[in-house]
């Protein structure tokens, strides 16, 4: 299966937008059509990965290869396991394919992906918002079960305990990362992405960390954010004083480029937290964030890897992720505000985005 990464998010990335959406497709009568025939595409290539690619229990999949295959392997030639930061993704595609299909075997399948991945709510993580929720709490969404539900309030409490260590201000990332060892502890703004669990945990029976979260949200404005709302990628702190120290990359071109998939996740990442937290601020910000990102899309509308490297550049293919990402924070910022200026398809689904094999 050569569906790209998000492709559960992006089937049906409708949106509206206050204004300024260069070349997104208005919605019209052709819409449901349109969305109708995405998830023929995805179901088609969804049945390929659980009939040929996936289909040991525990083994999952992070990206496909320029050829268009799935990995199933680490550059080391072990499995890919449960431990990768997407492996929720996998059972969470199935569930979004079998919540709009009624399609059994897709149940079936999230089912097993789920299966493999018990016991990962209790591990020290940075990615168990990832890993957990798109898993077990879309399957408790829409199943009902009870084992979901407690190994989504399992696992956000594990993240809370291990990630946030009442120094500095947000949950933080990492402990002298092996390319900048000298950070005893750094932030990146994909954890904008852990602060859902926590949130959801809160509202279905966990412990309630809105106070903390609200911390994160408005650390990773203060710090990881520029004047401009574009983004860094990582901000270090000092873990006695818990003062913020420099920010700097690791995914990025360089330390003070704007990393798309970063850019992505803070757009979804506040839309995300205003759902739970409803201020104003996180609102302003995600659109704000929003507006960054559209005005620096290429006229056919997927992301460089990073804004601003050179297209020549090694690492700055396009990246489709981002684009489904940010898709999916235009639902989000749709469905809390309600505003129709401008109902758009993002040109998600389609071509180009569409793997051209399966
Ligand atoms: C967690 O750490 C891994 C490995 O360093 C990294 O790839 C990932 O981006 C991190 N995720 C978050 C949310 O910090
Ligand atoms: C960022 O800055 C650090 C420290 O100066 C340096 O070691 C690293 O190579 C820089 N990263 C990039 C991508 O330029
Ligand atoms: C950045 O976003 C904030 C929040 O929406 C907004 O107040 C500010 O004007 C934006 N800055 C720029 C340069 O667009």
């Amino acid at each position: 299966m050569g569906a790209r990464l998000c492709l559960a998010w992006s089937c049906c990335a409708l949106a509206l937008l206050g204004g300024g959406g260069v070349g997104f497709v208005r919605a019209d009568d052709s819409l449901n059509s349109a969305v109708a025939e995405a998830f023929v595409f995805s179901g088609a290539q969804l049945t390929v990965l659980t009939g040929d690619v996936l289909t040991e229990e525990g083994v999952f999949t992070d990206y496909t290869e320029t050829d268009g295959l799935w990995r199933t392997e680490k550059d080391n030639g072990n499995s890919i396991d449960q431990t990768v930061w997407t492996s929720g993704m996998v059972a969470g595609m199935f569930w979004y394919q079998y919540e709009a299909t009624g399609d059994e075997a897709m149940k079936t399948a999230a089912e097993f992906y789920c299966s493999g991945l018990e016991g990962l709510e209790s591990e020290e993580d940075n990615d168990t918002g990832f890993q957990i929720l798109n898993s077990f709490g879309l399957g408790y969404r829409l199943t009902g079960s009870d084992d979901y539900l407690q190994r989504v309030l399992t696992g956000a409490e594990a993240l809370h305990d291990f990630r946030w260590d009442g120094n500095i201000p947000a949950y933080w990332s990492w402990e002298n990362p092996t390319k900048r060892p000298d950070w005893d502890r750094a932030v990146n703004v994909d954890m904008m992405m852990n602060l859902e669990i926590l949130l959801w945990a809160g509202l279905n029976g966990g412990e309630d960390h809105e106070l903390e979260v609200e911390g994160h949200a408005d650390s990773t404005w203060k710090d990881i954010v520029r004047e401009d709302n574009s983004t860094n990628h990582v901000a270090a702190y000092d873990i006695d004083t818990g003062e913020f120290i420099e920010t700097g990359t690791y995914q990025g071109y360089t330390n003070s480029s704007t990393w798309t998939r970063g850019q992505a996740w803070a757009i979804y990442g506040y839309a995300m937290v205003y759902r739970f937290l409803p201020e104003q601020r996180f609102l302003d910000r995600s659109i704000g964030l929003l507006k960054y990102y559209e005005d620096n899309l290429p006229e056919d509308l997927i992301p460089p890897a990073d804004f601003d490297a050179p297209e020549s550049a090694t690492d700055n293919g396009k990246d489709s992720s981002a684009a489904a990402i940010v898709s999916s924070g235009l639902l989000e910022l749709f469905l809390e505000t309600g505003r129709r200026g401008m109902c758009v398809l993002h040109l998600h689904g389609r071509d180009p985005f569409r793997s051209a094999r399966s």
